[in-house]
């Protein structure tokens, strides 16, 4: 198959580009801003039929959760409309579409993981152009996948890991929320779930897909310091008041991840193996 992969300086796509060495069997247009601005719906038409794309997996996004509530429009164009111009694109040729979504759909007012059944009340800029983009990649193309994912991390990019290692060697003390609890995905681990999809044949829906387990992001903290070694920094646990930011987050945002895990047959690792495989890796 002829697959374009668009947002590939980013973590996931980076993650992705990984992967295609792995899969050999199919042809890879790898493309970020540069090579396709996906918020052109000319240039994606122009792009996806000239190279007679069979599907695309979309890990282009607006990602900046704060500043989106101050650029709506940008933001907006790029996680609502920019994905429903490649549906609808490679749709009308009859392929199919992965497209990334978020945990930030939700509220985080469940107790229980959530399945993809339940509904949708995102309370932020970021949350309700993501859940925007579903609705426009569902409704333009037939073979379409959303998987949902949260709190990623990787080697490549700024994420989480990398910002908790950089502080915990600077100061000697930190304050991190303990009060929103979640789970992180390591993004070598969804970017394996969609080869699985992709290999296996895509099946339209939404799914849900992190790691295993579940946390706050104080203990995720104390895990990245104690794998990294750092014992220099002492970790506070914050209330969310107590760490003011523009947009809301949910409190409680775990997925479940059964419907992926039985549709593929995943086996998803557990949040702290994964951790330590790119920890490991960013300190060697
Ligand atoms: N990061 C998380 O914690 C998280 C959590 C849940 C879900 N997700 C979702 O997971 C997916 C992958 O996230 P990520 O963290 O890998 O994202 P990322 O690292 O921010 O990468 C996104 C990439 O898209 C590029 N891009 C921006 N505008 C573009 C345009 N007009 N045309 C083409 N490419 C453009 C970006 O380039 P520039 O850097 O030059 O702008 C960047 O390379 C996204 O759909 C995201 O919403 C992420």
């Amino acid at each position: 198959m002829k697959i374009l992969i668009t947002g590939c300086n980013g973590q996931l796509g980076n993650e992705m580009q990984l992967l295609e060495k792995e899969n050999p069997q199919h042809t890879y247009f790898n493309t970020d801003v540069a090579e396709l601005d996906i918020t052109s719906q000319e240039a994606v038409e122009a792009f996806v039929s000239e190279n007679q794309i069979d599907g695309i997996v979309n890990c282009a996004a607006y990602t900046a959760v704060d500043k989106a509530e101050d650029n709506q429009e940008l933001c907006h164009l790029l996680n609502a409309v920019a994905p429903g111009y490649l549906a609808e694109a490679v749709g009308k040729r009859g392929g199919w579409m992965i497209q990334i979504s978020t945990d930030y759909v939700f509220d985080g007012t469940n107790h229980t993981p959530y399945v993809e059944t339940d509904p949708v009340c995102p309370n932020s800029v970021y949350g309700s152009t993501k859940l925007d983009g579903e609705n426009a990649v569902t409704a333009a193309c037939e073979q379409s996948m959303i998987i949902r994912t949260a709190w990623l991390y990787s080697t490549f990019g700024n994420n989480f890991v990398k910002t908790m290692i950089r502080l915990g060697k600077e100061k000697p003390e930190l304050g991190v929320i303990f009060d929103q609890i979640g789970t992180p995905t390591y993004a070598r681990d969804l970017a394996v779930a969609i080869f699985a999809a992709i290999n296996q044949g895509v099946k339209p829906g939404l799914y849900h897909f992190s790691n295993e387990g579940v946390i706050s992001w104080y203990d995720f903290t104390k895990a990245i310091h104690r794998i990294a070694g750092i014992t220099t920094c002492h970790v506070r646990p914050l209330h969310t008041e107590e760490y003011p930011t523009p947009a809301a987050r949910p409190h409680y945002s775990v997925l479940d991840k059964t419907k992926i895990k039985q549709t593929y047959g995943l086996e998803i690792p557990y949040w702290e193996e994964s951790l330590s495989e790119c920890v490991n890796k960013l300190l060697s």
